[in-house]
């Protein structure tokens, strides 16, 4: 006899086990398959996906006490703070603290799902057949029978041909956050999101750090103003960061790893380093899935096909989060769950894939949303921009951190706000603002005319809104 429940989700990553939440909310019989162990001591299945197992959380964690260290190391003396000695760094500590944290997460999630009644199951989940309006999975031994499935079976880090990866030596996002010491020289091929914490974490730990990346313009991705400051940043800080490389192939050998690879004037060179961090990207996870089964529809990039409303080709088969279209983030993962989650029920589920933030979370932070300056004037749109020093802000010069700066671009004719650009500390938190006002289709006056808390860094946001008018108050 199969087991049978109204909705089956495939994956218990951020996209998986909200969707499985915010369907048995919604009252139906709801099941979550996981398969994979990450780091479990009892080698059981896991909850938590790539985020709480191995990326947004352990790499946060990494990064805070990783600040903590440098703050000590050079910002303390400034502020009259006098240490004994010289701050030292016990990673075996610092990594049985990020452990910690994303155990206490993952069985948490186990706690969620036994309050709202979702079935946890622990195995590999493969589409058998669709038939009887009901979609047949083999998951672990078992046989599960769904009215509705939710692909959300995540990505996996992207390797390089010639440059195999064991995760003690040359390491993607597994091993990178578990080093047992910090290599004095460490290399990083991809100068994106991961490259730029994982480097700046093993930097800040006293790693002398080289990144490498294939394009010839450093962070394309985001704001150009953002990303000239970001490179003057992190290369004062020590990030070696090299743009417009190519590169060849690692040997690995007794003293570490040799990289291949030609730069950007096309002249031959080698990277010797330690360790090395391959993060050039992430690709769709549909392994073992048997798609073919059921006829689902996957393209030639290995994404599951999906609409608006993150529907397969397959009546009652959806597909949210990494393994579909769109930024692979855990909050657009999320979005996607519930709002599949509702459609099932009949409601109407919606992701506004226009207004997902970004955050980079190296020291400063990065953040945005919306339309960065060279998109709007791509598209011919007219625009006005307001852009606010942290200098300017009594909040960030008490913290002693005023880097950066704050963007607001703004429709020249409504003065709708379409996009906001973050460079300084906190722009993770600071950014809800922004989503917020533009989910609202706020104008920039709106946010002039808002009361924000002083001293704060939101200030800033605040006075790049009045900025758009040429109307600052404090710069
Ligand atoms: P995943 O989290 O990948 O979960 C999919 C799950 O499905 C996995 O646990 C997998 O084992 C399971 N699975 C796959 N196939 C099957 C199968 N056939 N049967 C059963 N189970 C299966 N995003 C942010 O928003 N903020 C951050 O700060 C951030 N930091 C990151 C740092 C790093 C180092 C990395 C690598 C990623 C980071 N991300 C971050 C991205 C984020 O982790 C992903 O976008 C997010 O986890 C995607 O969620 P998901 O549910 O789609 O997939
Ligand atoms: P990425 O897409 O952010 O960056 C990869 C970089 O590698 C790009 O700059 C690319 O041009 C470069 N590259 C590709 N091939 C190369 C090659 N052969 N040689 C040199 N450089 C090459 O991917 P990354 O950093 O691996 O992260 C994967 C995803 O995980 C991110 O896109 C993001 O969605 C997610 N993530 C999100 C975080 C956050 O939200 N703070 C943190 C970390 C990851």
């Amino acid at each position: 006899m199969s087991k049978q429940f109204d909705v089956l989700v495939i994956g218990g990553g951020p996209g998986g086990y909200v969707a499985a939440i915010r369907a048995a909310q919604l009252g139906f019989s709801t099941a979550c398959a996981e398969s994979a162990p990450y780091a479990d001591p009892k080698g059981e299945p896991r909850l938590g996906g790539t985020c709480l197992n191995v990326g947004c959380i352990p790499s946060k964690a990494l990064l805070h006490t990783s600040h903590l260290f440098e703050e000590a190391n050079h910002s303390f003396a400034d502020q009259g703070i006098k240490l004994s000695g010289k701050p030292s760094i016990d990673v075996a500590t610092m990594l049985g603290r990020k452990n910690k944290v994303v155990d206490q997460l993952t069985q948490g999630i186990k706690g969620l799902f036994k309050k709202n009644k979702v079935t946890f199951l622990a195995g590999h989940g493969s589409f058998v057949g669709n038939e009887g309006g009901q979609v047949q999975v083999q998951v672990g031994d078992e046989l599960v029978q769904a009215k509705y499935v939710i692909v959300a079976t995540g990505s996996k880090p992207r390797h390089l041909p010639g440059i195999p990866v064991d995760n003690k030596i040359v390491c993607d996002n597994v091993g990178a956050l578990d080093f047992d010491s910090v290599p004095k020289k460490l290399g990083v091929i991809g100068a994106g999101v991961i490259g730029l914490e994982l480097g700046s974490v093993w930097r800040r730990l006293g790693a002398e750090v080289t990144v490498l990346e294939a394009l010839p313009d450093f962070m394309p991705f985001a704001d150009a103003d953002v990303a000239k400051e970001a490179l003057k940043v992190f290369t004062k800080q020590g990030l070696a960061i090299q743009t417009g490389v190519s590169i060849g192939e690692a040997k690995v050998g007794k003293k570490g790893v040799s990289v291949a690879y030609t730069d950007k004037d096309g002249k031959a060179a080698t990277l010797e380093c330690d360790r090395l961090i391959v993060s050039v990207g992430r690709v769709p996870n549909t392994d073992g899935l048997k798609a073919e089964a059921i006829g689902l529809s996957v393209s030639e990039r290995g994404q599951i096909v999906v609409d608006d409303h993150c529907r397969t080709n397959v009546p009652n088969v959806f597909a949210v989060g990494d393994v579909v279209r769109g930024p692979m983030l855990a909050h657009k993962a999320m979005e996607e769950g519930v709002m599949v989650a509702e459609i099932i029920a009949g409601q109407a589920g919606h992701t506004n894939l226009d207004l997902v933030p970004g955050v980079i979370y190296t020291s400063p932070e990065i953040a945005w949303v919306g339309k960065t300056e060279q998109q709007l004037k791509k598209e011919g749109v007219a625009y006005r921009a307001g852009k606010i020093p942290f200098m300017a802000n009594g909040r960030a010069l008490g913290s002693g951190d005023p880097t950066g700066f704050v963007k607001m671009l703004a429709d020249a004719n409504t003065d709708r706000i379409l996009g906001v650009h973050i460079i300084g500390a906190n722009a993770s938190e600071i950014i809800a603002e922004a989503v917020v006002a533009m989910e609202f289709g706020a104008a920039s006056e709106d946010l002039a005319r808002i009361c924000h808390a002083h001293p704060t860094l939101s200030e800033v946001v605040h006075e790049a809104a009045l900025a758009v008018d040429k109307r600052p108050l404090h710069f």
